[in-house]
């Protein structure tokens, strides 16, 4: 296995590892590291069938089924396609307009995600790309008064209210149903967490899922929150990926935070994403 930097910022591109064939565990453990120390990691060159690419994101912990049941694969609910395929009879294959925003995956559940892992099936020649925020970056450079005003504080993370404004705002999206609506509560999880593998600390609040700040007053909890989205967003920690077909783009929804952006629906994207549950934030 080959690694080098993605950007001068951060991520790693990984080369000449084939994930489909059984994987030691010192090379797993290498890979890990690679990963979680970077934030952003591709694997390049990937021929991946779903037990493969299950299997694989399985021996970082457990699956979490997305909620928007009609878009798991077929036979596979622990991959969610995100595609703007049709089937024959005109459904979609796959959630079109998934993540066209800044969030961090699963951040309105108990136990958010750890990491995911986008296997790039089918892309189009040029956009469709993914970019990432350092939000690791983004803490360590916050201002001293904006620290002050966060510590120890909460805030609220929420699906439904995200679904709604982009059934609005895009059309066409799916209303949740009764069922879907049932799985979903709003959550609350510190604002600033310490990662798990690194003690290291970053900002955890997404312009996608986060709402209100816990016990704040509405339209000031609103106010920090845009200065804190503002702020995560500077360019100076950003990375653009570039897909490449094969390739298995890994990040830590910890320390990141990502945005999916628009390409020519005239060409087919098709991706598979399996997501791994991580611990309740602190
Ligand atoms: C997502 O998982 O949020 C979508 C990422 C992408 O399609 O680039």
């Amino acid at each position: 296995m080959k690694t080098s930097p993605l950007s001068e910022g951060f991520g790693i591109e990984v080369t000449d590892i084939d994930l489909s064939a059984p994987l030691d565990d010192a090379a797993f453990g290498a890979l890990r590291k690679a990963w979680f120390d970077s934030g952003v990691m591709v694997v390049r060159d990937q021929a991946l069938t779903p037990d493969a690419q299950i299997a694989f994101a399985r021996r970082f912990g457990d699956l979490a089924i997305h909620v928007m049941d009609q878009f798991l694969l077929p036979g596979h609910p622990e991959i969610l396609v995100l595609s703007n395929r049709k089937r024959p009879d005109g459904t979609p294959e796959g959630f079109e307009d998934a993540g066209r925003y800044w969030h961090s995956d699963i951040s309105y559940e108990e136990r958010p995600a750890l990491g995911s892992q986008l296997y790039a099936v089918e892309i189009p020649p040029e956009g469709g790309d993914t970019m990432f925020q350092d939000m690791v970056r983004a803490w360590e450079t916050l201002p001293d008064d904006l620290k002050q005003r966060i510590e120890g504080r909460r805030a609220l993370h929420s699906y439904t209210r995200n679904h709604k404004k982009n059934e609005t705002q895009e059309g066409g999206r799916p209303a949740i149903s009764a069922a879907q609506g049932a799985r979903l509560t709003d959550v609350v999880h510190p604002i600033v967490r310490t990662v798990e593998d690194t003690g290291r600390k970053a900002l955890y609040v997404n312009p996608g899922f986060t709402w209100a700040i816990e016990g704040m007053d509405e339209a000031e909890g609103r106010a920090l929150l845009d200065a804190l989205f503002a702020h995560s967003r500077d360019r100076a920690f950003r990375y653009v990926h570039k897909w490449r077909p094969g390739d298995l783009l890994c990040w830590d929804n910890r320390t990141v935070m990502h945005h999916a952006t628009m390409y020519d629906p005239a060409y087919i994207r098709h991706m598979h994403r399996t997501t791994i549950r991580g611990p309740r934030p602190v």
